[in-house]
């Protein structure tokens, strides 16, 4: 069985990763979503939320697939993440260039820490280039509307989350 590691912050999962997702889905047999638990980062999403929001997202955006998607936190390093669950392959999207620099050196230093894992990069749909987990972040705190960024569920956590914050409730 082909397993492959799709490592994370996810705070929230996009439209963009789910693309990803589906994409990678084609190649490998069950892919393990990880979400990275960063004590150094104050998510806007905690970790069982962001959880629960790729669950729901992937239930909702790819219903087909979902008895072959595992999610699961994670803390420490992505490579030993892969070693637990049997994965041969790391899984990122690119998006444009701007990308490539930082998901290079991520691939490599990864390669060099376990050689016997590779980085399988797949391209996000045009259509989501410019969609981005912090710009979505952003959005919702400024009282503006996700919706067609992430999927339906997400979007009402994060409009209930952004509240709790104390963000502007125009759309809400
Ligand atoms: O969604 P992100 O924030 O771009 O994901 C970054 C992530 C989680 C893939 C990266 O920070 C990571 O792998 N963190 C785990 C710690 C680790 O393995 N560091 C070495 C990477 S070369």
């Amino acid at each position: 069985m082909r397993v492959a590691v799709y490592p994370g912050s996810f705070d929230p999962i996009t439209l963009g990763h789910l693309d990803v997702l589906r994409r990678s889905l084609a190649v490998f047999d069950q892919v393990v979503v990880a979400v990275l638990v960063n004590p150094k980062k104050a998510p806007m999403l905690d970790v069982a939320d962001r959880v629960d929001a790729i669950v729901s997202g992937v239930g909702e955006a790819l219903p087909e697939c979902a008895a072959r998607v595992d999610v699961r936190p994670f803390a420490g390093l992505t490579v030993e993440a892969c070693r637990e669950v049997g994965a041969g392959s790391i899984i990122r999207g690119l998006r444009a260039v701007s990308d490539f620099e930082a998901e290079l050196q991520m691939a490599h230093m990864n390669h060099r820490l376990a050689p016997e894992i590779d980085t399988v990069f797949f391209m996000t749909a045009l259509e989501y280039g410019y969609l981005s987990s912090s710009l979505v972040r952003e959005i919702v705190r400024f009282g503006g509307d996700p919706t067609g960024m992430v999927p339906p569920s997400v979007a009402l956590r994060l409009v209930t989350a952004a509240a709790a914050e104390g963000a502007p409730s125009r759309v809400r």
